[in-house]
């Protein structure tokens, strides 16, 4: 008989599997539900139109699209964006400002496997809608800093590369780029981490080798890596744009070191991101190693609500993919090993104890308590090894001695220590042992 397999690219997630995810998803959810955030959800499926020409040629590329049994041309969302946009667009004049929003979901492109990227990922996706200033870059860094800090990582091991389109458009623009032209520099900008002075070909073909003082020019802007580095480039070009333009950057990273999160944002001017929406500050999070792809991915786009049908809205956001940080979190050690583990673990004897057993296992359960016991007899032996392999904090012992004299034995799995109470006490011992940190 053929065995069915999964499409290339689609996981599965087993029980242990999706604990962890399941531990990922409740810190970010956690985290965004601290800076204010609110969460929002919508179609998995959505028309083709959507993508088209808005998220750029990349992602259209990978969609997974069809046309459906009534004839419409539908795809697999391949990213959050555009929905979200379509959303706050439609109800923009009723919502209270300013709209800040979040989503964990599934994503679906057809890429390229590789370690860390699949062909269906979940992102957390954070936008903040109505806000031109870029108070709302600062606090969505923050919060991307944050949503990968509550898992015990450290600025030692990711950080975010801050960039600006808007900059670069100017800056191109005081060298006397066109439009055309200066889009044409950001594509080669975009490639050029990966493909070196080659990824300048496009550019040569379609207008002609590139003059070699402006491309040294450009050089030096893609390798600025500080502020006063950003200040030297900058003045070298003039422009009363561009010296407004770095007031935002000032207040930018003045806010972040004001939260003392200064040590995990790198000015760097090398990041322009492939889609095509962006209009501002874009900003990327990578681990420190340089080892994994991108773990984060986001920036300013201020025309897409208007672009798909909605009010001029300012916007600002990003996406956490689950895959690459998962790796990080693995390779770190911070993936617990337990994140679904019992609190309680009852270790029984024959036929009556687990009938003194079973009121206080459900009384337990009702409390809130997670408690897990053999569903069959088994030896006191296989009982307790079953109880550390669940990783359960505590063992409640039900033997015929304990029964007998109306007492359970408590037993501490971590300290190895162990305390006799009458069944009557039973759920106010172990509702103390909780309360009292041995959570
Ligand atoms: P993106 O850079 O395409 O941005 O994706 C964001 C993150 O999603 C990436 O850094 C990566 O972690 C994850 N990701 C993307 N593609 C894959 C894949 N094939 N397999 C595994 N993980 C993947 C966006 O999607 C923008 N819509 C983010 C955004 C939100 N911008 C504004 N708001």
């Amino acid at each position: 008989m053929a065995t069915f397999q999964t499409l290339p690219g689609f996981r599965e997630f087993y029980p242990d599997d999706l604990a962890r995810r399941n531990h990922v998803f409740r810190r970010w959810r956690q985290t965004a539900h601290t800076f204010g955030f609110s969460e929002y959800d919508a179609p998995v499926l959505e028309p083709l139109e959507l993508y088209k020409a808005k998220s750029g040629d990349e992602i259209e590329g990978q969609l997974f699209s069809f046309t459906d049994k009534g004839g419409r041309e539908v795809a697999l969302r391949p990213e959050m964006t555009p929905t979200v946009c379509r959303l706050v667009g439609a109800r923009a004049n009723a919502l209270k400002r300013p709209i800040k929003w979040f989503s964990i979901a599934e994503f679906y492109r057809y890429e390229r496997m590789q370690k860390g990227r699949g062909r269906c990922f979940f992102q957390f996706n954070a936008d903040i809608f109505g806000e031109p200033g870029p108070e709302a870059e600062i606090e969505l860094i923050a919060l991307l800093v944050q949503c990968l800090c509550a898992f015990g990582l450290t600025e030692q091991d990711f950080y975010v590369r801050l960039s600006d389109r808007n900059l670069w458009f100017y800056f191109l623009e005081a060298l006397g780029f066109d439009d055309t032209r200066s889009r044409a520099i950001l594509n080669a900008i975009d490639k050029y981490e990966k493909m070196g002075d080659d990824a300048f070909g496009a550019y040569a073909a379609a207008f002609g080798p590139l003059d070699p003082e402006l491309k040294a020019r450009i050089l030096a802007l893609l390798n600025v890596k500080s502020l006063p580095a950003l200040e030297a480039v900058v003045a070298s070009a003039g422009g009363d744009k561009l010296s407004a333009r770095l007031q935002d950057w000032r207040r930018v990273l003045e806010a972040l070191e004001a939260m003392g999160l200064a040590r995990f944002v790198a000015v760097d001017l090398g990041v322009v991101r492939g889609l095509a929406y962006y209009t501002g500050f874009v900003f990327e999070a990578f681990d420190r190693k340089g080892e994994l792809r991108a773990l984060a991915g986001g920036g300013r786009y201020d025309d897409l609500v208007q672009k798909l049908g909605g009010p001029a809205l300012p916007a600002v956001g990003f996406a956490i993919g689950d895959m690459t940080f998962s790796l990080l979190l693995e390779q770190r050690g911070l993936m617990p090993a337990f994140v679904e583990a019992p609190d309680v673990y009852c270790v029984i004897g024959g036929p009556a104890e687990r009938l003194a057993a079973f009121g206080d296992i459900h009384a337990l359960r009702a409390a809130g308590f997670r408690v897990d016991y053999p569903l069959k007899e088994l030896a006191f032996g296989k009982q307790f090894k079953a109880a550390a392999e669940s990783g359960a904090k505590l063992a409640l012992i039900y033997g015929g001695d304990e029964v007998a004299k109306g007492v359970v034995k408590i037993r501490d799995l971590t300290q190895r220590t162990e305390v006799e109470v009458p069944r009557a006490q039973v759920a106010a011992s172990v509702r103390d042992f909780f309360s009292g940190g041995g959570h």
